[in-house]
């Protein structure tokens, strides 16, 4: 009867050798492997033409009264003078004109951080969630560098879902207005995006 350290050190062996084996394959074959097989675009549409779009909207942040949109979820740190380390979550409404009660195309869901010392610079991790037309339901995701109060802010689109699938781009953020005394802030985003 082999003991059982000598079936586990065969185990082993085995498992390695099965490695060895494939590793020296073509790579060719390697890419049809299990989990990842080449396929043909026209599958999902891809073969199409590829379109380059302008959304322009506002983006509202609303940090006041009893529905704000945009809440904090980590205080700053006591000895910042840019709310260094502070992060706040947002479920921001995205409308066609600058007013609030202007037609709402979507909501910025996600949050933003900042993320700078000695100036005002945000970290913005933010989803459009599209809902007008045959946008509603699709999505395109912002991560980027947004330096308030620069005149203009640019932040790439890395990606998006629906009709924003393979989606890139970028977004360029305008402040449109703020309330000094509520801190209630508009910003014109302007973003480019291809998609198909
Ligand atoms: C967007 O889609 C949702 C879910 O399918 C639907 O309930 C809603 O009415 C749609 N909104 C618009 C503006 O078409």
């Amino acid at each position: 009867m082999p003991s059982k350290h000598f079936l586990i050190t065969l185990f082993f062996f085995l498992l390695i050798s099965c490695n060895t084996l494939s590793a020296s394959t073509s790579s060719e074959k390697q890419d049809t492997v299990d989990f990842v097989r080449p396929i043909d675009r026209k599958l999902l549409g891809l073969n199409k033409k590829e379109k380059l779009s302008h959304f322009k909207f506002y983006w509202h942040d609303i940090v006041s009264g009893k529905n704000p949109t945009s809440i904090v979820v980590i205080p700053p740190s006591l000895n910042s003078n840019t709310a260094f380390g502070s992060v706040r979550m947002i479920d921001n409404p995205l409308t066609l004109g600058p007013q609030l009660n202007s037609k709402i195309v979507g909501k910025a869901q996600g949050f933003y951080a900042s993320a700078c010392k000695d100036e005002v610079d945000l970290l913005m991790a933010m989803n459009f969630a599209f809902t007008e037309g045959k946008y509603n339901g699709s999505t395109l995701t912002i991560l980027g560098r947004n330096a308030v109060f620069h005149k203009v802010r640019e932040m790439p689109v890395i990606g998006g879902s629906g009709v924003f699938r393979f989606a890139r781009g970028y977004a360029e953020a305008n402040t449109h207005s703020i309330d000094f005394k509520s801190e209630d802030a508009c910003v014109e985003y302007n973003v480019h995006v291809f998609h198909y």
